[in-house]
């Protein structure tokens, strides 16, 4: 079963119209909201229904019985009521067109894949990454370095929780657990673990350490492994899963998350990863925060982000690095040490790996690191419906 429509039936273009005209209005922001910007993500419920996303005339909208979603508060409004609702809502989402900024940045949109592997039974699985959620209570006021992170973050990250609603519904109507590839938050608060721990326990999730999930002020941060150890704990406390490492067999297919997070795993993730591929063969599917390298999606980040920046991946061939005349630093974090470059080689020789699920990037792109093995990436506001069989 595919739930969704196909990209060119549904609403990527009215997307990227409207992310574009969005970006251009808020060169001309006027004043600032204390919400989140939307575009995308209202056209998310769309694509799950069989609810149209028009941006058609508010006035024709007010004599039609036609149910559309609304771009403005992610909900479908019906009747006569909900027509009059529906054109106020239209006039404010204008305004926020013209300020710049959306309610609703955040929620989210889904897609839809299958992947063949030789399941016992076909299951779902929801792929989600990135959320980065943001949020700081007075318990952490008294830090006045997170606060400020806080504060320099709040236009990045989407403050709209109901992005892990959408991705909770949508896993219960599946009947589907979520794999989270990492950065379910942007730093390490009180309130941010708070709301991790809600969802993680809330829901069925498993999940892989992002590099956020270790990061206390994010800016110059970098790959800190002496933050990442003194918050670590903590950190792992909020999730229900070992997101250093963990296995979960799902209808005969063998789950394993592994935290590569800051571009590298380390020799006892090796020596484990070694074992679970000696154990059975069983199907595995590979759950990492940060992708492996391979060509097209090294080209892939390399022309998004105009050659000015490097690739986010690992194991990028040194020499790659030197080409492309990483940083020192960006050198230093993404040199592969001798157990992420074995692990990289296993994962290329292994054919009991049939997927990897990865994030990291905030953007969707299938990458081939072998003829018969694809890497998902998922964007950050992109519940990655999968039909495992
Ligand atoms: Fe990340």
């Amino acid at each position: 079963m595919n739930p969704l429509p196909s990209e060119e039936e549904g609403c990527y273009p009215m997307k990227k119209a409207i992310k574009a005209i969005t970006s251009l209005l808020a060169l001309l922001r006027i004043v600032s909201l204390p919400a989140a910007p939307l575009a995308g993500t209202a056209l998310a419920a769309a694509y799950a229904s069989d609810v149209t996303v028009n941006r058609s005339d508010s006035l024709s909208r007010l004599f039609t019985d036609k149910p559309e979603y609304c771009l403005y508060c992610g909900e479908v409004h019906t009747g006569s009521g909900g027509r009059f609702k529906q054109f106020f809502h239209d006039a404010a989402y204008f305004f926020c067109g013209i300020v710049g900024r959306y309610p609703g940045e955040g929620r989210m949109y889904f897609t839809a894949d299958t992947l063949d592997v030789g399941a016992d039974e076909p299951f779902y699985f929801i792929h989600i990454g990135d959320t980065h959620v943001s949020y700081i209570d007075e318990r952490d006021c008294g830090d006045a370095r997170l606060v400020e992170t806080a504060g320099k973050r709040a236009d990045y990250c989407p403050k709209d929780l109901r992005m892990l609603d959408d991705v909770a519904l949508k896993a219960r109507e599946l009947d589907a657990f979520i794999v989270n590839t990492g950065d379910l938050i942007d730093f390490v608060s009180r309130k941010n673990l708070d709301i991790a721990r809600e969802f993680n326990t809330k829901n069925d999730v498993f999940t892989s350490a992002g590099n956020h999930e270790y990061h206390v002020y994010i800016w110059n941060d970098g790959d800190n492994y002496e933050r990442r150890d003194r918050v670590r704990d903590t950190v792992k406390a909020a999730y229900t899963n070992d997101i250093e490492f963990s296995v979960r067999i799902e209808h005969g297919v063998k789950f394993i998350a592994m935290d590569n997070a800051f571009h590298n795993i380390d020799a006892r993730q090796l020596e484990r990863f070694k074992e679970e591929l000696a154990k059975d063969d069983l199907p595995i599917i590979l759950a990492l925060h940060v992708p492996v390298y391979a060509p097209d999606i090294f080209a892939f980040q390399m022309e998004k982000l105009d050659y000015d920046h490097p690739a986010w991946l690992m194991g990028v061939p040194e020499e790659l690095m030197r080409e492309y005349r990483y940083s020192e630093t960006d050198y230093a974090e993404q040199k592969a040490n001798e157990s992420t470059k074995e692990f990289c080689d296993l994962i290329r020789t292994s054919p009991e790996i049939k997927a990897i699920v990865t994030g990291h990037d905030h953007a969707h792109f299938v990458s081939q690191v072998t003829p018969t093995l694809r890497q998902y990436m998922v964007d950050c506001t992109e519940g990655q419906i999968f039909e495992v069989r």
